[in-house]
């Protein structure tokens, strides 16, 4: 018997690994799911999960551009969704509303604590940029234990709002792009500005990559190639994409709508070969 239906939702979609992950998830349990790619520009995003939900669909993720409207559109959210303002999963519910969560910024902390063994507490942090991939993950690593967290973007009111939402002023504080230089060295490093997906590299000083420095890159494939490069020429320990963050995150979703956890591991490895 099918599990039931199940989307991603974006605007480009069609290169998504989202049908792949959750399928082989589901043969891990022996389920059969119906797991699809709905592309939706902005203007039709709504009506377009609407009409999903109304023809039966169970779960959705949602990716770029569509998560602050996600989170918009549904009736009850988690904390995660709430802090971040924006859900990359919608779930229906029983009498048909939708819930909105979030799952990245504990899909990331995962994939750096667990995957990659590295504790984050006690990390001096350092988040580049302040959109919507920022506020995915800034909470997480606040509750991951990291002793600063210091947010740079390149329009300052953004870092400053992410900032004053997150209102841990002693541990959370922003400064200037330009001043980079000057704030001697980072343990870790994360990559949350959309300049790869762009296909713009970042102007970043080599003194900000401490000895036991981790670099990571909230995107995959070429999108993170430029940054990843800068970091292990500055001397990063560590150098990571954002592969692994989407398989965790993937089996947030995949177990909040299953029931059970996948292992997200032989997924990940298959992926690693393609994506090198
Ligand atoms: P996303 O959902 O991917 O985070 P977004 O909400 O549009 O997308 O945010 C994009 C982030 O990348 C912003 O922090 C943006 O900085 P600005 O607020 O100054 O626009 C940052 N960004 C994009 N291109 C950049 C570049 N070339 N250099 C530095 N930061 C860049």
């Amino acid at each position: 018997m099918s599990a039931g239906q199940f989307a991603v939702f974006g605007h480009p979609i069609s290169h998504s690994l989202s049908p792949h992950i959750h399928q082989a998830f589901a043969r891990q349990f022996g389920l059969e799911l119906e797991y699809r790619t709905i592309d939706a520009a902005p203007a039709a995003f709504e009506a377009a999960v609407r009409q999903f939900f109304a023809d039966g669909g169970r779960g959705a993720n949602v990716t770029l551009p569509h998560k602050g409207a996600a989170f918009a559109l549904a009736h009850e959210s988690s904390e995660a969704a709430r802090r971040a303002g924006s859900a990359n999963v919608l779930t229906a519910l029983a009498d048909g509303r939708l819930a909105a969560h979030n799952t990245d910024g504990d899909g990331m902390v995962r994939d750096i604590t667990e995957r990659h063994s590295v504790d984050l507490r006690g990390h001096t942090a350092l988040l580049l940029g302040a959109g919507g991939a920022a506020h995915g993950v800034a909470w997480a690593l606040m509750d991951a234990g990291v002793e600063t967290l210091t947010i740079v973007n390149r329009s300052p009111e953004a870092a400053d709002a992410l900032a004053d939402a997150i209102g841990e002023p002693a541990r959370a504080h922003t400064r200037y792009w330009e001043d980079l230089p000057g704030l001697g060295a980072f343990d870790l490093i994360v990559n949350a500005t959309s300049a790869g997906v762009l296909g713009k590299s970042l102007e970043l000083p080599f003194a900000i990559v401490g000895n036991r420095a981790l670099c990571y890159d909230l995107s995959y494939g070429k999108a993170a190639t430029d940054f990843l490069a800068w970091a292990r020429t500055a001397g990063a320990r560590y150098a990571f994409d954002g592969l692994g963050m989407l398989v965790e995150t993937a089996a947030d979703a995949f177990e909040l709508w299953h029931g059970q956890r996948p292992d997200t591991d032989p997924v990940y490895a298959e992926l690693r070969q393609q994506y090198g």
